[in-house]
């Protein structure tokens, strides 16, 4: 059974629609990208999950329960995160408080459970660990994103939605983050990952869908999308620059 099942979602902002019909799934410990051109309604899309936006209609189930009508407290509880764009951190608090934040909303708050979490961060990041008592805010942008990552993995998350992690940061940090993306998966917690690097993210995905003016125009396997020739022309970059294929999007707009 899909731990989330999303289905006719319809979401705007005022008379704009800007979700609309989208439907989709995540099951235990898979890791699902939606990619799709900035716009699209990725963000909104996660937002609506989260319980950050409201929707218009659709239905949300997480693990078999309606959950569109409970607040983002509840939905913490049940076990989504949610690490937004802007990272959202406390920059004038240290990366270990930083952490520690992250792990008050969990059920399970024993002692021993927060120090597994705290373990499985520091072994996912082992740069956070050297830089425990280090403020935030003098921290790299990929050491950001590792700290905003580290402290969401705190809340002990079943589902973790992941919106542009890659946004702003160095390659080689990145390879980093979609390595420990990757394992998160493998140790059973699921993933949602947004994302305009759509190679990347194909790459540790098993399925994936394909976001455009708000509606789900393709979904498939993570192997099938990134050999497929729409995708390959308007995210992998194929046909020549980026401005092309935004220019693409637009024309398709
Ligand atoms: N707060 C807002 N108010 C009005 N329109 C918005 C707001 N946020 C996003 N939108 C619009 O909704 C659409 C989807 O945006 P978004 O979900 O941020 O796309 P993406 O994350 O794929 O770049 C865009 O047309 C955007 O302009
Ligand atoms: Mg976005």
């Amino acid at each position: 059974m899909s731990e989330l099942q999303v289905s006719d979602l319809h979401i705007a902002y005022g008379k704009a629609e800007a979700v609309v019909g989208a439907a989709l799934d995540a099951g235990q410990g898979e890791i699902v990208s939606i990619i799709g051109a900035n716009g699209a309604g990725k963000s909104t899309l996660l937002g609506a999950i989260m319980g950050i936006l409201p929707i218009r209609s659709g239905t949300i189930r997480f693990d078999g329960e309606d959950i569109a009508r409970l607040d983002v407290e509840e939905r913490l509880e049940r076990g989504l995160c949610l690490v937004p764009e802007k990272r959202e951190l406390f920059g004038e608090l240290s990366v270990l408080q930083n952490l520690q934040l992250g792990g008050y909303s969990r059920r399970s708050s024993s002692k021993a459970a927060m120090k597994r979490s705290f373990d499985q961060a520091i072994d996912l990041f082992p740069r956070l660990g050297e830089r425990l008592d280090q403020r935030a805010d003098t921290l790299s942008g990929g050491e950001r994103q590792m700290l905003a990552l580290g402290r969401a993995l705190m809340a002990a998350p079943r589902m973790l939605m992941l919106d542009e992690p890659s946004l702003g940061i160095a390659p080689i940090v990145n390879a980093q983050i979609f390595a420990a993306i990757s394992k998160l998966g493998q140790s059973g917690v699921s993933v949602l990952l947004v994302e305009q690097n759509a190679r990347a993210a194909l790459r540790i995905s098993q399925r994936g869908y394909v976001i455009e003016g708000g509606c789900i125009v393709l979904e498939g396997t993570a192997q099938s999308l990134a050999s497929n020739d729409a995708v390959l022309r308007s995210y992998l970059g194929l046909s020549g620059s980026a401005d092309a294929s935004r220019d693409q999007q637009r024309e398709r707009a």
